[in-house]
């Protein structure tokens, strides 16, 4: 029998919670159950950038120190080693001279703690706003709805690969003072391309404007050697560099991001974290993560990536309806144009046609990518992340079916595991 109470969610919950849209991916429809091919959160396709043998153990010399009979305890709140080796990786002296140390470095669960830990450090709710750049990757706007915060957005420049606009940018920087933070993502998710570092430093150097510059480089590792900034940190103090463990590093199951910045702000962050958001194994496979030997792999792992992410440039466009690609080249997935018919019978990029193939891979062909074409400047895009060489066949394969048959507007057939087993023994009762 349910209790009387005069509680009232609806009263009672935050307004700005009660009327939240939460990040949603494909993930939620299609499970990773083994029946899909999952190029759809850009992940590293080739697994975790660690030594594993071929029953996927870690080899007995390179196995992390996971204490397990220390596991009663809570974990270390500091993750002074864990911030030696990431200052360790990004002290490149491409940027500076000057090198990153452990007091430059908050970690936390995913580079989504940190996207959400600066809101809250710089942004009173109800009051200040961030400005972000679309297209861009939605956390930012979540979290900004979480915390009550309003968003200005300065779009990329569509005409010109989806480049930043630092005039626009500065020139709504200084006509709100309210804004104090500005989301930078380079490489671009979904764009795909690094953001020119001058174009970085203009809006950094604006006159006026008292806020700080969060540069997201979640891809950063599948771009040019020495692409990342994070150790410009130690140049500017309005400068905020996250990274993550997620994407090439091929470890998005244990949750380990982080930011880069001055002391005084990584200490701001470090003051407000929950006391113990590593846990204790995560510690120990990103340190693991980061071993001279664990590195080798991960760089092996990700020129494989980069191979196919070349082979998807050279045998995308044989396919009959595949448009342009649009944005860049620099991050583990490709963000290309569907057309509503071939382009030698002129087709044009089509949300239609886009969202049908989507939905078409995904549950006839088990495909999973994104679409991504209500994206401002993303007409009739997908976002495809680059897989094995065995799954980029898969796709080009299924895509080029798809395709066909959409523009011939033909039912298109299940080629599912699980729907063929379906239909045989649906046959056999017949
Ligand atoms: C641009 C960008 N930033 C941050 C993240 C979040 O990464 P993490 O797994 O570290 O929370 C993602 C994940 O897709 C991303 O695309």
């Amino acid at each position: 029998m349910a209790r009387k109470s005069p509680f009232d969610l609806s009263k009672c919950a935050r307004p700005n919670i009660l009327k939240l849209q939460p990040y949603r991916c494909a993930r939620d429809d299609y499970k990773d159950d083994g029946t899909n091919v999952l190029l759809d959160a850009n992940e590293n396709a080739y697994g975790p950038g660690l030594a594993l043998n071929e029953r996927g153990k870690l080899e007995e010399s390179s196995q992390p120190e996971v204490d397990f009979l220390g596991l009663n305890r809570y974990p270390d709140p500091h993750q002074i080693e864990l911030k030696e080796l990431l200052c360790r990786l990004r002290n490149t002296r491409v940027h500076t001279q000057k090198e990153l140390r452990p007091e430059n470095v908050f970690v936390g669960v995913g580079s989504d703690e940190a996207i959400d830990a600066l809101l809250r450090c710089f942004c009173a709710p109800g009051r200040d706003k961030i400005l972000t750049c679309p297209p861009t990757y939605g956390m930012y706007g979540v979290s900004a709805d979480v915390n009550d915060v309003e968003i200005v957005k300065v779009p990329l420049d569509v005409e010109n690969g989806f480049q930043l606009q630092p005039d626009k940018i500065n020139e709504a920087l200084a006509a709100d003072e309210r804004i104090k933070l500005v989301y930078i993502c380079s490489p671009g998710n979904p764009t795909a391309n690094l953001i020119r570092k001058d174009d970085i430093q203009k809006v950094l150097e604006h006159p006026t404007w008292n806020g700080v510059v969060v540069v997201d480089e979640a891809y950063i590792d599948f771009a040019p050697e020495g692409s990342s900034l994070a150790e410009w940190v130690t140049e500017w103090p309005n400068l905020v560099v996250m990274q993550t463990l997620s994407k090439a590093f091929g470890l998005a199951g244990i949750r380990l991001g982080a930011a880069f910045s001055s002391p005084e702000i990584a200490s701001l962050l470090n003051n407000m974290k929950a006391p113990y958001n590593i846990s204790s194994p995560t510690s120990a496979l990103a340190k693991a993560a980061l071993s001279p030997k664990n590195l080798a792999v991960m760089r092996q792992k990700r020129d494989k990536i980069i191979a196919q992410r070349e082979r998807m440039l050279r045998e995308l466009p044989n396919i009959p309806g595949v448009g342009r690609f649009l944005g860049g080249q620099d991050a583990n997935f490709l963000l290309v144009e569907i057309l509503d018919k071939p382009a030698s019978e002129g087709g044009k990029p089509s949300n239609v046609t886009a969202l049908a193939t989507y939905e078409a891979l995904a549950e006839k062909k088990g495909v999973v990518v994104r679409f991504r074409g209500k994206e401002y400047g993303c007409e009739g895009c997908l976002r495809v992340t680059v897989g094995t060489e065995d799954e980029v066949t898969k796709f080009l394969e299924e895509l080029r079916v798809v395709l066909q048959s959409l523009h011939a507007g033909i039912k298109i057939e299940s080629s599912k595991v699980e729907d063929k087993k379906e239909k045989e023994a649906s046959a056999v009762v017949a």
